[in-house]
């Protein structure tokens, strides 16, 4: 198995994850119902967070504090909703990669779980 080495790799990752997240009972509901989110809108920019966080290309251009904020007053991110995003986030990293970026993308990703966490943990519904 090899490491997240460019774009492909990332498009790889975010298609196969939310595929997963797709067919997860807890979180779609957040994606296909609350947000109503386009599907082919969203991948994309998916691939850029990626590639500018691992890659630090400044491709992504957004505020996703914002976004999930905005979610957040919609319908509660609750813990337990954040545990299984980064349960399946691991899985799928760890299926597809193995290196240091493998290691990074997800000590990455439970850091601004975190962040959005503590940001909607204060807004009042
Ligand atoms: C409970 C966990 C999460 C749920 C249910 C969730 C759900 C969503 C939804 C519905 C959107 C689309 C918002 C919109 O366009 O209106 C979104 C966007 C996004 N999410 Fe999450 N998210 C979660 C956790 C995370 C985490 C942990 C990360 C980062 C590691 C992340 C990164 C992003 C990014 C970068 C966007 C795109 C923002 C933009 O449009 O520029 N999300 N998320």
């Amino acid at each position: 198995m090899k490491d997240i080495e460019n774009r492909e790799d990332i498009k790889l990752l975010v298609d196969t994850f939310y595929d997963k997240v797709q067919k997860n009972n807890k979180l779609d509901y957040f994606f296909n119902t609350v947000a109503q989110l386009d599907w082919e809108s969203h991948l994309p920019k998916m691939y850029d967070f990626w590639e500018t966080i691992l890659f630090h290309k400044a491709v992504y251009k957004g505020n996703p504090m914002k976004k999930h904020i905005a979610l957040h007053q919609l319908a509660t991110l609750k813990k337990e909703n954040f545990d299984t995003w980064l349960v399946l986030f691991g899985a799928t990293v760890d299926e597809l990669f193995k290196g240091k970026l493998a290691e990074q993308i997800k000590i990455r990703a439970t850091s601004i779980a975190t962040a959005i966490q503590l940001n909607t943990v204060y807004q009042k519904n």
